[in-house]
């Protein structure tokens, strides 16, 4: 009977993996995946639940069993165990098990960041520029020539790099659900891959802190459909006015919160106004690039046509009680709370929920007095 206590802790070890292993594996501990990389990432991590569960398990057991079973009794104050003088075999074992395992999963992990940063067929480029507190995409369109949004547009299914620079400090670019993230340094340009996988709505983030506005610095990253992306950046003007330009000295004081929108027109940190509320729907809040509007020269068709749909949409009687009354009281609401009340044939998930942070309060009352004034 020798290895009872061995037999003891082989059996606990097993019905401890058995009920923590399942359970590490059931845990949420990534959003859901959206991207090719983010599925490869998630594997990996599984996988090295797989491997570090039965070891976690096993010390523990060893641990707990010997505190238990080995403990000191009233009358053994002054024994002691046998003495021991090493054991090459279980030596050899205890290094190389270990040793062959860590290799193991560092070749697994190494190989799963060299894919996932491999360059990729037909890839499309986004320069990402970011600076306090903004973030600007732009798509280069040929012959010198791009496209630039505030908003990252993205084709489902289509290899993206994206060429990191920072006009000032160092920012970082991180989309939790494609479980990539890389930081922009002034000076260089950094590259991270991307191939979106799920259509939808993403929060864009800023994770190196880079100020006072850092927890400001966050944008939208929009997966549609090959077709309806094809249409949204034919829609934009090529080589418009940038959203987040150069710096102006002002905006580079750091410790600034909101600096960022009292820098991207000189209008906005004015007065509200109709003019400016048109630049805003142009430029940085990229309204243009999901809807219609004669008015802005708009085209996009992602969301309602806003020459036929605003004023009626407002005035109905399900709208109203929820978006408010007046038509300006609507439209305020449906930037700021897009999801309260969604019109008929849309869908909650495509506008950004976040207008209310990403744009100053000037700016989206600017919008609601130009958006009410060439409503039809
Ligand atoms: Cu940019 Cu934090």
């Amino acid at each position: 009977m020798r290895n009872r206590p061995l037999l003891q802790m082989v059996v606990m070890a097993v019905i401890g993996t058995a009920i923590l292993l399942p359970l590490a594996l059931l845990v949420p501990w990534f959003p859901a995946d959206a991207s090719k990389q983010a599925s490869n990432v998630h594997t990996l991590y599984d996988v090295l639940l797989i491997a570090s569960v039965p070891i976690f398990v096993i010390v523990e057991t060893v641990v707990i069993y010997s505190v238990w079973k080995f403990r000191m009794r009233p009358g053994e104050e002054l024994k002691d165990g046998p003495p021991i003088h090493g054991n090459t075999r279980l030596e050899v074992v205890w290094t190389a098990l270990p040793a062959i395992l860590i290799v193991s999963l560092c070749t697994y992990a190494y190989t799963v960041l060299r894919s996932n940063e491999a360059s990729k067929k037909g890839e499309m480029t986004v320069n990402v520029t970011e600076r306090q507190f903004a973030f600007e995409f732009s798509y280069p369109r040929g012959s010198g020539k791009q496209v630039v949004s505030s908003i990252l547009y993205l084709p489902i299914h289509q290899p993206v790099v994206f060429k990191l620079r920072s006009l000032d400090v160092i920012h970082s670019f991180f989309v939790p659900e494609f479980s990539e993230k890389l930081d922009a340094v002034p000076g260089i340009t950094t590259t991270l891959r991307v191939t979106p996988t799920r259509i939808g709505v993403y929060p864009v983030e800023c994770s190196e802190l880079c100020g006072a506005g850092h927890s400001l610095m966050r944008s939208t990253a929009i997966v549609v459909s090959r077709a309806k992306f094809a249409a949204w950046l034919q829609s934009q003007p090529i080589n418009g006015p940038p959203p987040i330009g150069t710096p102006s000295p002002r905006a580079v004081q750091p410790g600034v919160p909101g600096s960022f929108s009292s820098s991207s027109s000189s209008s906005s940190s004015a007065a509200p106004s109709a003019a400016a509320g048109k630049t805003v729907f142009i430029g940085s809040a990229g309204c243009s690039g999901c809807h219609t509007l004669a008015a802005a020269g708009a085209t996009g068709t992602i969301g309602p046509d806003l020459d036929t749909r605003l004023r009626s949409d407002c005035a109905t009687a399900a709208s109203k009680p929820i978006r408010g009354a007046s038509l300006s009281q609507c439209i305020y609401t449906a930037i700021t709370k897009p999801y309260a009340y969604i019109p008929k044939g849309y869908s909650a998930g495509i506008m950004p929920p976040n207008f209310a942070q990403t744009l100053s309060s000037t700016q989206i009352q600017s919008l609601v007095k130009f958006l009410a004034s060439v409503a039809k």
